[in-house]
């Protein structure tokens, strides 16, 4: 049976990093993605990853991250309102926000559509699929406060970007893929990404003053 595509959003937040790492994971299980990028995404992949992306997205991310062109992987054009992903009627198997903005998760909350990723993410709500956002701002004010809980009551799972430690990370890595490995637990992907509790066997170690 065909595996339904995994739909994920890269918005501007802080953290690209994830939204890529996660991107990866998926490819290279040989799941199909259907990817959107924002505008400030590709800012803010330029700042924090040295990552400068035209206009062959497809070819530039695979490249990237080390992958094959043969990769299943579909990049929308946030000008293009008729894509796939933009109608209940085309099947996925949900999508994940990482990182979520804070305009990105004001839209979703309210319900409003000004670009494909809005549209995206109603339409799991609306279809109720599962839509899972990783929003990354601190402090949060109460407005952000308010729209997350409004996506969680309309059926989507918030998250922040919120690393643990006690599977003794050592490297950004680590705690990238803790991330990245949280999110690919709510769509039941059987990950290895991160030491889950009770696989650590170390105590953490006394902390220094
Ligand atoms: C380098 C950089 C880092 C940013 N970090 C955040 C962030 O962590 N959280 C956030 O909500 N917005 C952040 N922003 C601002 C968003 O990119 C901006 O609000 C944008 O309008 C979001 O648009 P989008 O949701 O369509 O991606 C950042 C912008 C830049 C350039």
């Amino acid at each position: 049976m065909q595996k339904l595509p995994f739909v994920l959003a890269i918005t501007g937040a802080s953290g690209a990093i994830y939204g890529l790492r996660l991107l990866q994971y998926l490819l290279e299980q040989e799941q199909p993605v259907e990817l959107l990028v924002s505008k400030a995404a590709r800012q803010v992949m330029e700042l924090e990853n040295g990552l400068t992306l035209g206009d062959n997205l497809k070819v530039e991310l695979l490249g990237y991250l080390g992958l094959s062109l043969l990769a299943p992987l579909i990049v929308h054009n946030l000008s293009n309102y008729g894509s796939s992903v933009a109608s209940g009627s085309y099947k996925t198997m949900g999508m994940a926000v990482l990182p979520c903005s804070l305009g990105t998760l004001g839209a979703i909350a309210g319900g409003l559509t000004e670009n494909p990723i809005h549209r995206a993410a109603a339409v799991c709500l609306k279809e109720r699929r599962k839509l899972m956002i990783v929003v990354r701002e601190m402090p949060f004010g109460h407005i952000q406060l308010k729209n997350m809980l409004a996506v969680s009551e309309a059926g989507g799972i918030v998250s922040c970007a919120s690393p643990g430690f006690y599977h003794k990370p050592q490297t950004i890595a680590d705690q990238v893929d803790f991330v990245v490995g949280r999110v690919l637990d709510q769509f039941d992907f059987d990950n290895q990404l991160f030491k889950r509790w009770c696989q650590v066997e170390r105590p953490l170690p006394a902390f220094k003053v």
